[in-house]
């Protein structure tokens, strides 16, 4: 393998690139040892997040680390290292829960509630809607961004660092659950979806935060924590921007924020892409790739307890190099990212995301090159038009000839380490065609190929909707799991081909997918972060934590295909047709979804996982007993 290296071209000669992976090697030699998730010594590394995420005093090791010091840095320190002689470095669980109650307040202090200003009732795509039920529904959603929404303490800008939370200067809307801040990749299904409910200023204002940290931070951290601050999500925010400029026209937005969206790109191109050599050629080409040392900060004591299956110093860290670059994939965890003797067997102990190059992340780097392309021809720079232009055509071709293959009629996520193409179904499989990364002259060819895969997966035996992988790991990013961004690149990908053939198969994943959310949304008033492939109406599960619900890029994607086929949608399959799914879910018997106990399970669990706060709740409350009402008029 030879080191990243950034370069301006995407063929040279193998000579050419021996002599700069030898530059490379030179410049970064003596093995200096990374630099740590972040430079905060109590929520990243050091003595004191080791002690108290050991003592597992929290079921979620997220709780601490979104806990706000009481004191300064020093005086935090100060009471810890007494602490620590008094209990002569053997302290109890009792004795670190009492430091931290002493020391910390409890977390999610640094929010007060925000109810968005330009929220309204009756967004144009709910007419769009023509069955009564889904049009009930989608006005329920849109009225769910008041819940999400989540404004700063002016506490947080003037003592940021008694916070691990990343100061912004807007308010935004959060994914729900022990997701409590802004995450990356799943605020592009938060924006679109705000876009459609004509929130416009709400959306401006979250990009505009990805703006500011982009400035702070030189790219956009995988959520808006300190302890995220070495590693990124799937970077989408130019293709934010986009979303934002087709509905406001805000010419003026962009010329204020072009630079900071290519300083954004620069970071992948400088610090995410390796190059891969192919028949005597070199490509570029972009993977995941977290660059720090130390667990989790979020995850601390798992990870730090499951990296005792390796021996020396440099295993552990290159094990916690691997979680956290799953991390940045958004798909954590998953067997995509297992490699065993050239395989995806294995747990968690073989992640090897690092050495893989993934098709979604170079479609999304090629469609980031088309759009600065776009944007600067807009702005009149036709340099630097040109320039995004021809990067753009440069990832095309690596994409093609890496990436593509023929014989299986998709593209495949590639394995560097043993040089082979990872031939299993992942739904970013066919990405390519939601940005255009391949051959317009040959769209033809792409689609025949592409539909005769998918036929040939069986994907849609899946009544639930497109499952994440076909492997059964337990890994929450794996069979059978479906995940709302995923069914969008799928659906948007068939979609953008404009082939009757391709469409007709978008619209009947985007059938199942809305019918599934809206049966377990008719069942438990709830909305979900993944849901299961196999049942209708069934939720997701496995993974680190509970499921979550909320939920943000949930809402959204089903807010978007509301709004695309609201006119053909229908809650449930016509009579005529045989219901499978409902008889062999398993699920529980369907009830009045809006009997008053399960509108209080529902509000207590969202308590419980502390997605509101009990000032939420008679507001919560006020507003389901209103929708009660309406559908019980
Ligand atoms: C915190 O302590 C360090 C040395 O331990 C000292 O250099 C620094 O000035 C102190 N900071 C404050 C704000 O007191
Ligand atoms: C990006 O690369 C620079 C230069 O190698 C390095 O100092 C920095 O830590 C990297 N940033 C991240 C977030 O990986
Ligand atoms: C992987 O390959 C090695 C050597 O080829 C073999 O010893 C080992 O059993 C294989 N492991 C698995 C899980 O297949
Ligand atoms: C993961 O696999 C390794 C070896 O392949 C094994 O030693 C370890 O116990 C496994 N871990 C878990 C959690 O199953
Ligand atoms: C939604 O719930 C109502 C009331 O229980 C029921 O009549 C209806 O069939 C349900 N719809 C779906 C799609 O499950």
């Amino acid at each position: 393998m030879i080191a990243t290296v950034a370069v301006g071209v995407n063929r040279l000669t193998v000579g050419q690139v021996l002599l700069l992976a030898t530059l490379t090697t030179c410049a970064t030699s003596g093995h200096k040892s990374l630099p740590p998730t972040c430079q905060s010594d109590i929520y990243c590394h050091g003595p004191l997040i080791h002690t108290v995420q050991m003592a597992s005093i929290f079921p979620d090791s997220k709780t601490f680390v979104d806990m706000k010091m009481k004191y300064s840095r020093n005086e935090t320190l100060k009471r810890f290292n007494d602490m620590m002689l008094r209990t002569e470095n053997a302290p109890s669980r009792h004795d670190v829960e009492l430091f931290v109650g002493e020391t910390f307040d409890p977390a999610g202090s640094e929010f007060v509630d925000y109810e968005p200003q330009d929220w309204i009732q009756k967004p144009a795509f709910l007419e769009k809607v023509a069955d009564p039920e889904l049009r009930q529904w989608g006005s329920q959603l849109n009225l769910l961004w008041k819940f999400l929404g989540r404004k700063m303490k002016d506490d947080v800008k003037t003592n940021s660092d008694r916070y691990s939370i990343i100061y912004v200067p807007h308010p935004v809307i959060v994914p729900g659950g022990r997701f409590r801040e802004f995450y990356y990749w799943d605020s592009y299904w938060i924006i679109r979806g705000l876009l459609f409910s004509q929130m416009y200023s709400t959306a401006r204002g979250m990009i505009h935060n990805f703006v500011t940290i982009v400035e702070e931070y030189g790219f956009i951290p995988n959520g808006g924590r300190i302890y995220y601050a070495m590693r990124s999500q799937p970077p989408l925010l130019s293709a934010m921007v986009k979303s934002y400029l087709d509905v406001t026209h805000d010419l003026q937005f962009l010329k204020h924020n072009i630079l900071t969206l290519e300083k954004e790109f620069d970071f992948w191109i400088k610090n995410r892409t390796t190059q891969i050599e192919k028949d005597g050629h070199i490509y570029t080409l972009a993977r995941y790739n977290d660059q720090s040392r130390g667990p989790r900060p979020e995850s601390y004591r798992e990870d730090f307890s499951s990296a005792q299956v390796f021996r020396t110093e440099a295993e552990k860290e290159n094990y916690y190099g691997e979680l956290k670059t799953a991390a940045e994939s958004g798909w954590d965890f998953s067997s995509r990212w297992f490699v065993l003797n050239g395989t995806n067997k294995g747990n968690l102990t073989n992640l090897k995301g690092s050495s893989i190059i993934p098709v979604e992340l170079n479609a999304i780097m090629y469609w980031n090159a088309k759009l600065l392309e776009e944007f600067n021809r807009e702005l009149g720079m036709s340099d630097k038009e040109l320039k995004y232009r021809q990067i753009g055509e440069q990832w095309l071709d690596a994409v093609t000839t890496v990436l593509w293959h023929e014989e299986v009629g998709a593209w495949l996520d590639y394995d560097i380490i043993n040089e082979k193409k990872r031939d299993y179904f992942y739904p970013t499989n066919i990405s390519p065609l939601w940005t255009n990364c391949y051959d317009q002259d040959k769209k033809q060819y792409f689609i025949s190929k592409v539909m005769k895969y998918l036929d040939k997966k069986n994907i849609d035996v899946n009544q639930g909707g497109v499952p994440t992988t076909l492997e059964h790991s337990g890994e929450q990013w794996d069979y059978p799991n479906a995940w709302p961004p995923l069914q969008y690149i799928m659906i948007m990908s068939l979609d953008a081909t404009g082939d009757d053939w391709a469409q007709q198969l978008a619209y009947q994943f985007t059938d199942k997918w809305v019918r599934s959310n809206y049966k377990a949304y008719n069942l438990t008033n709830a909305m979900y972060e993944k849901y299961d492939a196999t049942v209708v109406g069934g939720h997701g599960g496995g993974g680190e934590y509970e499921v979550q619900l909320g939920f943000g890029w949930t809402n959204g994607v089903i807010i978007e295909l509301l709004d695309k086929y609201g006119d053909r949608l229908k809650p449930q399959e016509d009579a005529a047709e045989p219901q499978t799914g409902a008889s062999t879910s398993g699920a529980p018997r369907p009830s009045h979804p809006s009997s008053t106990p399960q509108l209080l399970t529902v509000i207590l669990a969202l308590t419980a996982a502390g997605w509101i706060g009990l000032d939420y709740l008679l507001r919560i409350v006020t507003a389901l007993c209103g929708i009660y009402r309406k559908q019980n008029d």
